[in-house]
């Protein structure tokens, strides 16, 4: 099998994790954080990520964003086999393959809802003039078309999430990875940030991994829970 073959290879998983290890720290003070998880995830699939506090789910979200590496096993997303991807390629599958939501928006703070929202286009090579006219399209789909030119600290909670959405998604990932986006905001504005993303799923087809804690919101906003314990998949279905 083509370790590089998309579509059309006769393999529709989006995502394929085989035997994922994660270990942190030293010699002497080793957490292992995901101890051998194994998840496949469809093409145009939304599937909710659920577990205690410290069961991996952000180390594994994480690994499939491309942020981090696992320690053993086989990652495969949107087509891509990570493994052997280099600094470069890997930082290049960040800002185009997939598209990544943080519960604490992860903007930088000196720079503009515009510029922000440009940055992965720089990394995927777009123009200035192109990026600024899709950053633009993107912030305004979001509806911030009045905040393009405010810092971070000049937005609520719910609007620098919505800068994040509009930056993960404008170069339109077949793969958006959502850690508790809803996690810092009231139930209102939760709800408006989830319909984004949905919404952007949704036109795209594209996969969706939320990790949440709210059990609700994993029923009604996606279609098969994975449960995580202790960095093992404990149990699938709803
Ligand atoms: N950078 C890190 N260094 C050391 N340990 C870490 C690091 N990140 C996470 N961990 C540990 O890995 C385990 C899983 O953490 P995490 O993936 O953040 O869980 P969750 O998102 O489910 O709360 C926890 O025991 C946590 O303390
Ligand atoms: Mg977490």
């Amino acid at each position: 099998m083509g370790l590089d073959g998309g579509a059309g290879d006769g393999d529709s998983a989006a995502i394929r994790a085989v035997g994922v290890r994660k270990v942190y720290g030293t010699r002497d003070a080793q957490v292992e954080a995901l101890r051998g998880i194994s998840i496949d995830v469809e093409g145009g699939e939304r599937v909710a990520l659920l577990g205690k506090s410290g069961s991996g789910k952000s180390t594994l979200l994480n690994l499939l964003g491309g942020l981090d590496r696992p320690s053993a096993g086989e990652l495969r997303v949107g087509g891509r086999d990570l493994h052997g991807l280099s600094g470069r390629q890997m930082a290049r599958f960040r800002s185009t393959t997939v598209g990544i939501i943080f519960q604490s928006f992860n903007l930088i703070a000196s720079r503009t809802a515009l510029e922000n929202v440009e940055l992965p286009m720089v990394f995927a090579g777009r123009s200035p003039r192109d990026r600024r006219a899709a950053a633009r399209t993107a912030l305004e789909s979001v509806g911030l078309g009045a905040r393009m030119n405010h810092r971070p600290d000049q937005l609520s909670g719910g609007e620098s999430q919505r800068v994040a959405i509009a930056r993960a998604l404008v170069n339109r990932p077949r793969v958006v990875l959502a850690d508790e986006p809803t996690g810092n905001l009231d139930s209102q504005t939760a709800r408006q940030v989830m319909a984004l993303i949905l919404d952007h799923v949704r036109e795209h087809d594209a996969t969706l991994v939320l990790v949440t804690h709210d059990e609700d919101l994993a029923a009604s906003c996606t279609d098969r829970v994975v449960r995580l314990a202790d960095g093992l998949v404990a149990a699938e279905g709803i």
